[in-house]
């Protein structure tokens, strides 16, 4: 018989969290035991997902010994707290917060790109995994990087208010019902109205004059695909429920048609999902093709008019599913499959 795992989801009744229940279940990962943990206030809740009921249990009084593989989501404090407990324990962390993801000797995997690096966990027990916009990003650009060489990104994210966690999706939903109901709009989650509004700050602001979100785009492409490569975002907060858009500029070394770069993404390997028409609709929205899926989306491919050797496109997936849980999954099977 295979071997089967201990398996712990720590901020399991998350937005997140949730979603990596449900992927495990999806993809039949070879569950022994499953532990659903959340804080204090969760103990004893039961949460259903594809028709199983799950019991939650108290993060704070819970002994990792035995597990074989922690997921965590359940925010920066939460891993800085308690993912060193897990790996004391000899539990493998894949942490999906930004806590570990800057540390020289921590891997931050996106499994398409550098699974090749996933091994240098045993020296923490730790494996990051990256932030949602740049997960979906790198994913699109990797196949023109190999054939091009990225000098330059120029991004502008359109994300959806899942990411920053289900009190987000509630205050989009909330405020969506007062604006039809003419009642008063509440803002709690973001600084100012997410209903029928776009907001150009997501995560705290810098001394540079960027965001953290946005910073994030850049450690994290240079870390996770190559150091050379320049990167300047702008991170939106959309109405949006489920994924993450992101019209992207790249300059690249050398010169690519606009064909030939469809082509390339269009191949079987290519890791993404070509959506690209040029008629009403043709074109990927998070809405409509990314809303129950695990792939990254890319449409809208053309020459840059503007510059020498240029190429843009529109990059779509889902935040909760390749942004998050899909791609922490993903490492947990490349551990099983070659580690543990
Ligand atoms: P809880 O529901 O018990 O507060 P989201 O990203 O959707 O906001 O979810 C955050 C997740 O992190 C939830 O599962 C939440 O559990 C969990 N969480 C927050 N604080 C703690 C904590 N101190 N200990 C354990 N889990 C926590």
């Amino acid at each position: 018989m295979s071997k089967k795992y201990n398996i712990a989801v720590v901020g399991a009744t998350g937005a997140v969290g949730q979603m990596m229940i449900q992927v495990l279940l999806e993809k039949n990962f070879p569950i022994n035991n499953l532990y659903l943990l959340a804080s204090n206030k969760s103990e004893g809740k039961k949460i259903n997902i594809l028709d199983q009921e799950f019991t939650v249990h108290a993060l704070d009084s819970f002994n990792f010994n035995g597990v074989d593989i922690a997921l965590f989501s359940a925010g920066s404090d939460v891993s800085k707290k308690y993912a060193k407990e897990a790996t004391k324990n000899n539990s493998i962390v894949i942490d999906n917060t930004s806590f570990f993801r800057y540390e020289k000797d921590i891997p931050l995997i996106v499994p398409e790109i550098n699974s090749d690096q996933i091994g240098s966990y045993k020296l923490s027990g730790i494996i990051a995994n990256p932030n949602c916009s740049t997960i979906q990003m790198l994913v699109a650009i990797k196949p023109i990087h190999d054939a091009c060489n990225i000098k330059r990104i120029n991004v502008c994210t359109y994300q959806a208010v899942s990411g920053t966690g289900n009190n987000a999706i509630q205050e989009l939903n909330d405020q969506v019902n007062a604006y039809v109901d003419n009642k008063d709009i509440v803002s709690e989650v973001y600084p100012k109205q997410i209903a029928f509004n776009v907001i150009p700050q997501i995560d705290n602001f810098m001394e540079n004059g960027y965001t953290k979100e946005e910073m994030k785009m850049v450690w994290e492409t240079k870390k996770i695909m190559d150091e050379k490569i320049e990167v300047n975002p702008t991170t939106v907060r959309v109405p949006v429920f489920y994924g993450h858009s992101e019209a992207v500029h790249l300059e690249l070394e050398q010169k690519i048609s606009a064909d030939d770069a469809k082509k390339i993404l269009s191949a079987k390997n290519s890791g993404v999902i070509l959506v690209d028409e040029h008629k009403d609709g043709g074109y990927p929205c998070a809405a409509n093709e990314c809303e129950n899926s695990n792939d990254v989306f890319v449409g809208r491919v053309r020459e840059d008019i503007s510059c020498k050797n240029g190429l843009n496109m529109w990059v779509v997936s889902n935040n909760i599913r390749k942004g998050a849980a899909y791609n922490s999954i993903q490492i947990a099977e490349l551990l099983i499959k070659k580690y543990i």
